[in-house]
């Protein structure tokens, strides 16, 4: 939800930070701008659209000077326009801005500049901001102290990064429930909203806590804390890889990204599984006498991460045999949830910077829950204000539409789930063999499913143009339908729905006609008969099936228009492999649709207001 970078060093900033919003693109992508400081004078280049717009705006100009900040928007206050772009500029122009996140009390803010004098442009919270860090620079303050000024007078979740006209060797910035990293460099110093933005330029990065107020010169970066105090805070070396973050051979990063898919569960695997196959998960804090105590578990998480969530369900409840509640973070909170602290909380989150998980997250701890999260960015907020981390190691994420992120959160429930199935002494040693077997063999597997692609994307030529998609399943398979539907819908602007498959006839069965396509996932054994005659029942109104199932069970193409067959592997881990040809149909359906595959309209990858 918006991204962030800022730059001050001998270089010229454009280049660094036109680079950088690029990576963080998929934040936000309504509109781009950049302000640099160049011999006494703010230049400021912004464009409705995606940062290619800006770049063409910008074409040969050289902007000069040693210190920039810049901005991918996603718009909360005031369509995508110029006007509504960041940087914005103080009342006298001196100060230029850039934000991301919301200032909820803006309004009573600006009507208060407005009594004293000042002017807008926009319509927008961050324009408040802006003018507000100007007024207070004018007054003679410092630019640092006229953002701390400002910023303690404003109410919400922001990350601010900010220069001057006459200040050529700095600029400051601030965080408040938004994230912002700093990154050092050798003499020179960068904030940024992620990670991913930096890594070209250093992968040594401050992670700041809420209220930090920081100046940044080419040698220096000084943080303040909430008290104003001045303190250092923890370095962090990342270890993701430059080329991680680009799209390499690929057409897209979804692309990209689902074929990292195997590659990153090996790399989860490798880290929390022994030699001798047990499950051994890296730094988790929580002692056996502790997870003892525990009555429930209660996950919490949006979107995709919701959807491996429910996954987590099935699982956690056969093998741990624990009561497990799974919720949408956005809802948690609203119902007074029944939560203590006898209850492990489990926030999943690829970004860690989901505001609603974050809030759903908070308010668990402050009812006694004990909370464990499972997270791809490291070092991100949901990680840092958790009790526990359990890291994802799919690698960044670029693409809005999650996949890698799915399947490795997937594996991390697994192990988990087999953990404390192992403390509680729910499983049997046999089962716990033929579950850690099982998950071992995936990737392989994995690279097999991955060899579907060109079939899939025959099929996705043939049915891309139809505008009603529905998903079934039964058991674990119904959260699969529910991730294959997001992942259609999201990419390809389609209408798909999902559904458990035996609650079809409770109503849904009504919309189906001639030409519905249906997916149907039967990959379990137990319900593979269930499912066949809920595959019957849409057959039965010409409804077109497209049928996923595990190899051997043929029986499934008497009823179905198009079969896809997974390797065989214990009902427990379909889930890992049953994805795949849904995340590759919603691709292929939506390149053939000319969409935006990896910016799809109107969403962003990481939402950081609730
Ligand atoms: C947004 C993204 C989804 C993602 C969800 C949760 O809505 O568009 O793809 O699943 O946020 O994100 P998180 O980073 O918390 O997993």
């Amino acid at each position: 939800m918006c991204g962030i970078v800022g730059y001050v060093g001998t270089e010229a900033p454009q280049g660094i930070i036109l680079e950088g919003l690029k990576k963080l693109e998929y934040r936000g992508y309504d509109s781009a701008g950049i302000a640099v400081v160049d011999n006494g004078e703010l230049k400021v280049r912004k464009h409705v659209g995606a940062i290619v717009n800006l770049e063409r705006m910008i074409g040969d100009e050289k902007l000069g000077g040693h210190v920039g900040i810049g901005h991918t928007r996603w718009a909360t206050h005031g369509a995508p326009s110029d006007i509504n772009s960041h940087p914005h500029l103080s009342a006298d122009g001196k100060v230029a801005l850039v934000h991301n996140g919301l200032v909820e009390n803006y309004t009573e803010i600006k009507q208060r500049l407005l009594e004293e004098g000042f002017s807008f442009r926009s319509e927008t919270d961050s324009e408040v901001a802006a003018v507000l860090v100007g007024k207070y620079y004018a007054e003679g303050l410092e630019l640092v102290e006229a953002l701390g000024r400002a910023v303690s007078e404003m109410e919400g979740t922001f990350a601010l990064a900010a220069v001057a006209y006459d200040r050529p060797d700095e600029f400051v910035a601030f965080r408040r429930n938004a994230p912002l990293i700093v990154g050092k460099g050798r003499g020179c110093n960068f904030v940024a909203s992620d990670f991913s933005a930096l890594l070209k330029y250093t992968k040594d990065v401050h992670l700041l806590e809420n209220d930090d107020l920081v100046l940044l010169r080419p040698d220096s970066v000084t943080i303040w804390d909430k008290d104003r105090k001045k303190v250092t805070r923890e370095t962090l070396h990342i270890s993701w890889d430059v080329n991680a973050a680009e799209k390499g051979d690929y057409e897209h990063f979804m692309l990209k990204e689902i074929y990292e898919q195997p590659q990153g569960i090996m790399e989860t695997l490798r880290r929390n599984l022994t030699d001798d196959g047990r499950v051994d998960i890296y730094d988790m804090k929580l002692t056996p006498e502790h997870f003892a105590q525990f009555n429930k578990v209660c996950i919490v998480a949006c979107g995709t991460a919701y959807h491996a969530g429910l996954v987590g369900r099935y699982i956690l409840e056969k093998i741990v045999k624990l009561p497990v509640e799974v919720d949408i973070a956005s809802e948690f909170r609203y119902r007074d949830p029944f939560v203590d602290e006898k209850t492990l909380f489990i926030a999943i989150s690829q970004s860690g910077e989901t505001a609603d998980t974050l809030e759903a997250l908070r308010e668990a701890k402050k009812k006694g829950a004990y909370v464990l999260s499972i997270v791809n960015v490291v070092g991100s907020t949901v990680a840092r204000e958790s009790d526990d981390v359990f890291y994802t190691w799919a690698g960044p994420e670029i693409a809005v539409a999650s996949t890698k992120a799915y399947t490795t959160q997937l594996l991390c429930l697994y192990l988990l789930a087999l953990y404390f199935a192992d403390l509680r002494g729910t499983i049997d040693a046999d089962h716990y063999r033929e579950m850690v077997d099982a998950l071992v063999a995936v990737p392989k597997q994995m690279e097999e499913v991955l060899e579907m692609r060109p079939a899939i994307e025959k099929l996705a030529k043939k049915l891309y143009d139809r505008d009603q998609v529905f998903f079934i399943g039964r058991g674990i398979d119904s959260s699969v339908a529910y991730e294959g539907s997001l992942k259609l819908k999201e990419i390809s602007y389609i209408n798909s729905f999902a559904i458990a498959a035996g609650e079809l006839k409770h109503g849904t069965i009504a919309l189906m006609e001639p030409k519905t396509i249906v997916i149907a996932l039967a990959t379990q054994d137990r319900l593979f008969d269930k499912m066949v005659s809920n595959i019957q029942e849409v057959k039965a109104r010409n409804a077109q099936i497209i049928s996923i199932a595990k190899e051997g069970n043929t029986k499934i193409e008497e009823h179905s228009d198009v079969t896809f067959y997974i390797p065989q592997c214990i009902d427990e881990v379909t889930p890992l492999l049953s994805v795949i040809p849904l995340q590759l149909y919603a691709y292929y359906v939506a390149k053939e649709k000319h969409c935006e595959i990896d910016r799809p309209r109107n969403l962003a990858k990481s939402v950081t207001v609730e």
